[in-house]
């Protein structure tokens, strides 16, 4: 799909979002390995949940949807069964990642694979430690989907990350449920901590200890009723459009505000966005609130270390502020954006090139300077949902109508972006 987008004078109104990507795949991962029933609202409508949907249901949860909110028949920790053939995880790093942890630990042998992008990213940091608990992974050229799992009774471990990731710890946390003992995941630095929430949420024992995080196994988990917070990544295209065009202002209601993720929203005001937080309350273990923002001057800054990690989804889009900003945006360590759905460094560098924006590559990261222009230009997504969005929200500051191309890959984490950008745009 090509996607036309004009210029626009205002970025205004209220707006809602799906819920969090990254907390609706723990969700339904969880629900089918606890007892009984889970009803989960505002379920992420994005596709990459829903093929974690799909995979809990070939592995023999009962998955319906249901007025919007997602039911689910757990099977309980040893009730689920061999899929009748491949698990296919479409473009999310997160079900493969994460799933793999689970079937690591199942009687029977699992293929799992996914689309082009997912075939290219790296499976050897979950790999490492699933084989020190015990289970066989099979993987081309050891360590690009698809992956053939040979579950096996798991042995609890002592794990150190080799690097930041979320995924690869809640992929060991995962695999620790169905150890007998203490699994222990050591980081080095915090990570989004969705998967200890969730899992005290469902009922199992996980102890944090500064940047180390415990789980005993064998615990019995119990279906829950939950809502997922909306997304503060989704929430980021429509924060920036708003800082870009005159004459926003714009609130978000109902967004996931985990401090392990709110980092964006801190970054902002120190740049000197106005924002404000309003109405926060608690659903899940997950903090949630309204967001307010209005249109601002944007001083620029630098993103390193811990905070690139903090905010490693929200580059692409940030990248798009930077350019607008008085003084740019120097992004470092960011290595981890080269292997992401697409090499986000690549891809924000070509789409700025086509812009006429000037914009200075590193391997681990960029340049932009400040108060450019935006030339009106064709776009294109390169098939990553956030590269899509992000340089959507560019084309409402260019100087002419853009288009993008492949812009149906935003469907991977939002499918209704497009809808709620034109409610928004004037
Ligand atoms: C995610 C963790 C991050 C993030 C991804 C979702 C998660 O990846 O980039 O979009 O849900 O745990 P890593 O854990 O690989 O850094």
């Amino acid at each position: 799909m090509h996607q036309k987008i004009s210029p626009a004078t205002s970025v205004s109104g209220a707006i809602q979002l799906p819920g969090d990507k990254s907390i609706s795949h723990r969700y339904g991962m969880l629900a089918a390995i606890a007892e009984g029933e889970s009803k989960i609202s505002n379920y992420s409508t994005g596709a990459d949940c829903q093929s974690t949907l799909a995979c809990m249901r070939a592995l023999g949860a009962g998955v319906e949807t249901k007025d919007g909110v997602v039911l689910i028949q757990g099977r309980g920790l040893d009730g689920l069964q061999q899929p009748a053939g491949a698990l296919d995880a479409g473009n999310s790093g997160s079900t493969i990642r994460m799933l793999s942890g689970i079937l690591a630990a199942q009687p029977f042998v699992t293929s799992i694979g996914g689309d082009e992008s997912l075939s290219k990213r790296p499976m050897a940091r979950i790999m490492t430690p699933l084989a020190e608990m015990g289970a066989r992974i099979d993987a081309q050229e050891n360590r690009f989907p698809p992956l053939t799992i040979h579950g096996a009774r798991l042995h609890p471990i002592e794990y150190t990350l080799p690097v930041a990731s979320a995924q690869v710890k809640s992929c060991v946390l995962l695999a620790g449920l169905f150890a007998d003992g203490r699994t222990t995941v050591h980081e080095p630095m915090r990570t989004r901590d969705h998967t200890e929430l969730a899992l005290r949420e469902f009922g199992a024992d996980v102890d944090v200890d500064r940047l180390s995080i415990s789980v005993t196994g064998r615990a019995r988990l119990q279906g829950r009723e939950l809502r997922v917070p909306g997304d503060l990544s989704s929430a980021a295209f429509f924060l920036v459009a708003a800082l870009i065009v005159p004459d926003s202002s714009i609130t978000i209601h109902g967004v996931g505000l985990n401090p392990t993720r709110s980092a964006l929203l801190d970054f902002l005001a120190e740049m000197g966005a106005q924002i404000k937080i309003l109405d926060v309350s608690s659903s899940g273990g997950e903090l949630i609130g309204d967001v307010m923002i209005r249109k601002s001057r944007i001083q620029g800054g630098v993103l390193e270390k811990a905070r690139t990690a903090a905010l490693i989804d929200e580059i692409p889009v940030l990248a798009v502020l930077g350019a607008a900003s008085e003084e740019g945006l120097i992004v470092r360590d960011a290595s981890e954006l080269r292997i992401k759905e697409t090499d986000r460094i690549a891809t924000i560098g070509e789409n700025f090139k086509r812009m006429g924006l000037a914009i200075q590559l590193h391997q681990d990261g960029f340049e932009v300077p400040g108060k450019q222009q935006f030339r009106a230009a064709e776009l294109d997504s390169f098939g990553d949902h956030r590269i899509a969005m992000a340089f959507s929200i560019a084309a409402l500051a260019a100087d002419g109508p853009c288009t993008v191309l492949g812009a149906d890959a935003a469907s991977v984490s939002f499918p209704e972006f497009f809808d709620t950008l034109q409610r928004v745009t004037e």
